[in-house]
């Protein structure tokens, strides 16, 4: 094996079993490595004062089951037994911190591209992540581009279920923006309105009120996304989703990204536009504490997202 970022000493939960990372394969034949035909979930757990909190995990796995419900996979795991192995993989590598990836996939029985055939097995791979657009990047923010790769269009794909094909898309966008010298790229849908970033949501501010686009713009329903809803509501800030025209980004007071792995990231500036002051702004950063402080168990968890190990 080519040299890896891995920690190749951490094991991971495959079909129910704890195996050795370099035991942790697949054949090449199997249906998902052909047909895109697999789902996943990104979920942080988080050290906290008050111990390691698998953050949202009950909602990642949720969505995990309704993934698999809109390309009709029959998961022979219950959610609480997906819940359990990602408490499981963190707990018996000692970690206290780490990205858990579960993920379901159709194996190994036929290359027909009706997946009927094919089982559907899973796994939950744990990783060692830092922060995902760079350690500066919760700070100071940072610098975007609309891609001229537009998001998967409903009746293509479906956005809301997290499907590794839709990754495909995600992949062309990133690329996109960081050959022209980008950290990361935001998607327009069919319609030319703003979607999604490659992995995150997006979220605007101007005159004080927080908008972001409606998951009929194609957007994956994101978790830290109904975290800053709720947010919003809870610090009394006005915040609407509707669509977003291109141009609203560039005249926005705040632009910010969220997601598991960025976090809540502001933007700086969106195809080279300057957003507001270039910095993080006041909304940005009171929702990124608020956020933090959720986290780490400093404000109420309104919508019962800890899950301590
Ligand atoms: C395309 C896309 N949009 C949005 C998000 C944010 O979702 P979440 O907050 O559930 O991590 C992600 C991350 O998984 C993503 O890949």
């Amino acid at each position: 094996m080519g040299k890896s970022r891995f920690d190749e000493s951490l094991k991971i939960w495959m079909n129910g079993e704890l195996v050795d990372w370099h035991k942790a394969t697949i054949h090449v034949a199997s249906h998902a490595l052909h047909y895109g035909s697999a789902a996943f979930e990104g979920i942080r757990a988080y050290k906290t004062p008050r111990g390691t909190t698998i953050w949202a995990l009950k909602a990642h796995i949720r969505r995990l089951f309704d993934s698999a419900k809109i390309y009709r996979m029959p998961i022979k795991w219950t959610p609480e037994q997906i819940e359990q192995a990602c408490a499981e993989v963190c707990k018996v590598n000692g970690m206290d911190e780490a990205y858990v990836r579960p993920m379901i996939y159709r194996g190994y029985s036929s290359l027909g591209v009706h997946p009927r055939e094919c089982p559907v097995d899973a796994c939950v791979i744990p990783l060692r992540w830092g922060k995902y657009l760079g350690p500066e990047a919760l700070e100071y923010g940072v610098d975007v581009l609309v891609s001229s790769w537009t998001r998967i269009a409903p009746n293509t794909l479906p956005a809301l279920a997290k499907s590794i094909a839709n990754y495909a898309n995600s992949q062309l966008t990133v690329i996109d923006a960081q050959n022209f010298g980008f950290t990361e790229g935001i998607a327009l849908d069919a319609n030319g309105y703003v979607s999604e970033g490659s992995g995150e949501n997006v979220f605007l501010v101007r005159d004080g009120k927080v908008v972001t686009p409606p998951l009929g713009a194609s957007v994956l329903p994101g978790i830290t996304r109904g975290c800053v809803l709720q947010l919003c509501k809870e610090l009394n800030i006005p915040i609407y989703e509707q669509l977003v025209p291109r141009e609203m980004l560039y005249i926005a007071d705040e632009v910010f990204f969220s997601g598991t792995a960025a976090e809540i990231t502001p933007i700086r500036s969106v195809d080279k536009v300057v957003i507001g002051a270039g910095k993080a702004g006041p909304i940005t950063k009171q929702i990124q504490e608020a956020y933090f402080d959720l986290i780490n168990a400093r404000r109420n968890d309104s919508l019962g997202h800890h899950y301590w190990i």
